[in-house]
This record gives C-alpha cells, structure tokens and sequence, in this order.
C-alpha cells in the first residue's frame, strides 16, 4: 500500500432518507478525515463513493436501486472506483447487497462506521469485499464531533436506535436498541455549534421521550440546551404519543428559545389497527393528548405521520383516521403508503391486503383533506405579526427570502437588509397550504 495514495483518496457521501441519515454523514465526514481522506463534494472526482441509505418504506428503495445499478458501468470505466453502502438499507439487507450489486465492495450499518476506513482499504488495495453489520447497545460516537453543512441549522442526534417495535417499522432492526448520550457532551456540541454561527439545533432521536441519562429527562435535556448562549431556536423530532410527560409540554410553553411545534406521529386514526400496529395508545388517548397539549403550549403547532393501508385496514378504519385527522387539525401531516419491510411483525403476521391502487386512493383523499385544514390554518395566521429565521433564498423568486416561523412553516418575504441566519419580524399577509407570505414591518 501506498502512503500518500491514501492521504489523495477523496470520498464523496451520498445520503438519502431522514435528518439522522444526514447525521451520521456528518459524523463519517469527521472518521475519515481524521484517517486521512479528502472529503468532496463532487461525486465526479472522488475515488470512494459512499452512499448512505434509508429503508423506511419502499419508496426510499426505489429512489436508492437506480443509483446503485448505475455505478456498474461508472466502475466498467474506472475499475479502481471503491463504493459502499453505508445506512439503514445496507444494516436491513447486508451480504444481499453484495450479491444484487456487483458495484459495491461493502455494506456498513448505522453502528459499524468506525470500521469504515478499514472496508475501504481492504477494498483499495486487496479489492476485498466486506460486511461491518454488527448492532451495538452501545455505540453513540460520542467522541466524533460531526462536520457540518452550512447552514442556520445543525442536527444533534440525542440518541440512538429504537425499542418501540411498532409492527411496520424497520427502524428497531437497522438501528437496534435504544441508547442516550451525555448531555455534556450535547452541551458542548451546541456551544461550539453557536460558536460556528448555527443559531438553530435539532435534537435528534427515533423516539425522543424515551431519552435518558442519569438524572437527565429528554425535558431536562432541551432546557439545557436551550440554555447556550447563542443558539436561538431549540427544535427536536419525533416524540412517541405514548408517553409524552406534561414536564416536557411545560419547557416547551416556558422556554422562548423552544419552538412552539410538535411532530406527534399518529399513524393511524383506527384502535384497531392501532393496536395492530403496536402504537399503545388509543385514538381517545391521543385526541385527549392533543387536547392537553394545546391547553399547556397555546399556540402550538402541530404535524403528524400518517400510513395508509395498513395490513386489515378497512374502509371503516381507514375513515377513522380520517375523522381523527379532522379532529386534530394538524398544522400539516406526511402521509404514506404502507409497505412491507423486512424483518418486521407486520410482514411476518399478515398479507399485504390492500391494493396499491386501494392506497393510492386513500392517501390522495387524506392528503386533499389535509391540505384543507392547513390553509384553513395558515389563512388564520394572515394579519399576525410573526418572528422569523432567514434560511436562504426563495427557489421561486431568489431575489426573496425564504425564512421559516417558529411553527416552522416557510415565511417568503423581501427585505434587502435581511441576511441568511437573521431574524426579521414580519405580518404575514398572504397564505397557501404550504406556504406563507409576509411583509417586514
Ligand atoms: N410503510 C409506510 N410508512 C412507514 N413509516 C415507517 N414504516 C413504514 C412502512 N413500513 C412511516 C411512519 C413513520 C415515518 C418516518 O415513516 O409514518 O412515522
Ligand atoms: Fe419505528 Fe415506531 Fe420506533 Fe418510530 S417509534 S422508529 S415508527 S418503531
């Protein structure tokens, strides 16, 4: 092996899928090039091309399956081309990857990155291909301080993996078991964060609520964090509906830096298939949560992920959550159709008995629903006076602003003085579904 050659290999990641997908990239980002590796951006140049998978739903495989059958012929061309599958697809899937793409030198999991540098070299040099698929119950790469993007806002993962086992998710299998970091630890990432000109933070986590580290709630932990001296806005996605405690509801109402939003996936509006679903709780337990919420945080906004299609889901049950999603009134949902995944109970224990065509159908149906309630919502924001945090330049219009409130809905607006990471005040005088429009006051 040759030294040198080592310290010009240059590695491009590729991430698809969730915020802690984007993550992880940034904390492989920091493990490689503490080995030596030059990171690009520009997949053209790079000798190492790893890609960092998700496995949520089929649809994430479907956009990840062309990008893998197209490196054959880019390593036809250029033979000594390393590529890695790194992520939840690659943990869900392992040596099948290998065989289905002969492109690919290795498969990496979410807990096998500090294997990294080894894959790539034994690929390099022994053209070596290799699997780093070991769960661990406890790795947090705590020691890896991530590189970040640019950018107003910075993702913390706070935890790691999930024990929730609701039946149609993957996550607890790619993932594995739940572990919590030190809150110094996500402390210092957040004072050197606002050090670096980040004034927002993500906390991260499958299932937030379930975050503890000594004497350290996930509560304790936001109001920690939302005490640094600079970071200005304080998110966190997604807490389960199970066990939400009003301590948590309190910092949120209490805290000006804590954004008044909360990602509360429902799932499903059916008991029923709730309990299907292994959710544990009701859809009375939930609107009763809802309720509790809005009484202790006013104002707060409220988003939720929805699945159609669900194994045995009826025309009945699927009305349900149609009820339950005009009841809540949620600020905005994400809304799926439900897939098989591997590994799951729900693939195990039941056929897939809603057609595709069925849940397209439902899915449309709730989406036009939704879309309803959300400009219903947003038109009642016209006439407010609302602060908001500039992340770039309105795709539509670059010679706009394109800034988000503290509910996190896109505020568009003008103002030649503004800057990416200012806060302006603005009312707000026009609204779309997805969309708001304000003018600086
Ligand atoms: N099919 C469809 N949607 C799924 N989700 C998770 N697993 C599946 C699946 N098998 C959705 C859930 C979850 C979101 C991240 O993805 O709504 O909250
Ligand atoms: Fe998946 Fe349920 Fe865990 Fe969320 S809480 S990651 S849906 S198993």
């Amino acid at each position: 092996m040759n030294g040198t050659e080592t310290l010009a290999a240059s590695v491009h990641v590729q991430t698809f899928g969730c915020q802690m997908n984007e993550y992880d990239a940034e904390l492989v980002r920091t493990l490689l090039r503490k080995r030596g590796y030059a990171i690009t951006s520009d997949p053209e140049g790079a000798r190492v091309l790893l890609i960092n998978t998700c496995a949520v739903r089929e649809s994430a495989h479907t956009r990840i399956y062309p990008r893998l059958h197209s490196l054959v012929n880019q390593k036809r061309e250029d033979p000594e081309l390393v590529v890695g599958v790194l992520g939840c697809m690659a943990q869900n899937l392992k040596e099948e990857i290998l065989l289905d793409f002969p492109a690919v030198d290795f498969v990496c999991g979410p807990d096998g990155y500090r294997s990294l540098p080894d894959l790539i070299e034994r690929a390099r040099v022994a053209r070596e291909r290799g699997t780093a698929v070991e769960l661990s119950e406890y790795e947090t790469y705590e020691d890896i301080v991530p590189t970040r993007v640019e950018g107003v806002n910075a993702w913390i993962a706070v935890m790691r993996g999930c024990d929730n086992f609701c039946t149609f998710c993957v996550v607890p299998y790619t993932r594995g078991r739940e572990r919590s970091r030190d809150p110094e630890g996500i402390v210092a990432e957040s004072q050197a964060l606002a050090a670096t000109g980040h004034v927002q933070v993500t906390l991260l986590g499958q299932n937030v609520n379930s975050y503890r580290f000594g004497p350290t709630d996930f509560a304790g932990l936001m109001e920690r964090v939302a005490g640094v001296e600079g970071i200005a806005r304080v998110r966190f996605t997604s807490p389960h509906p199970k066990d939400f405690p009003d301590s948590l509801l309190r910092v949120i109402a209490e805290h000006p830096r804590i954004c008044s939003h909360i990602h509360l996936p429902l799932q499903a509006g059916s008991n029923r298939i709730l309990h299907r679903m292994n959710r544990r709780y009701t859809r009375e337990e939930y609107l009763k949560l809802l309720d509790r919420i809005r009484t202790l945080v006013p104002g707060v906004s409220l988003t939720t992920d929805i699945i159609c299609g669900f194994p045995g889901e009826s025309g009945d049950d699927y009305q349900e959550t149609v009820d339950t999603v005009q009841r809540a009134r949620y600020d905005s949902a994400y809304i799926f159709k439900y897939s098989e995944r591997k590994g799951t109970v729900a693939l195990k224990l039941w056929r897939d008995d809603v057609s595709d065509e069925e849940k397209s159908e439902r899915v449309t149906r709730l989406v036009g629903i939704q879309k309803e309630i959300s400009l219903e919502k947003n038109q009642e924001r016209i006439g407010r006076l609302e602060s908001v945090l500039v992340e770039g330049t309105s795709k539509k219009d670059p010679s706009e602003w394109k800034a988000r409130n503290d509910s996190n809905i896109i505020v568009v607006f003008a103002d030649p003085t503004a800057a990416v990471g200012s806060f302006r005040r603005v009312r707000i005088v026009d609204a779309s579904a997805h969309t708001l429009r304000g003018e600086i006051v």
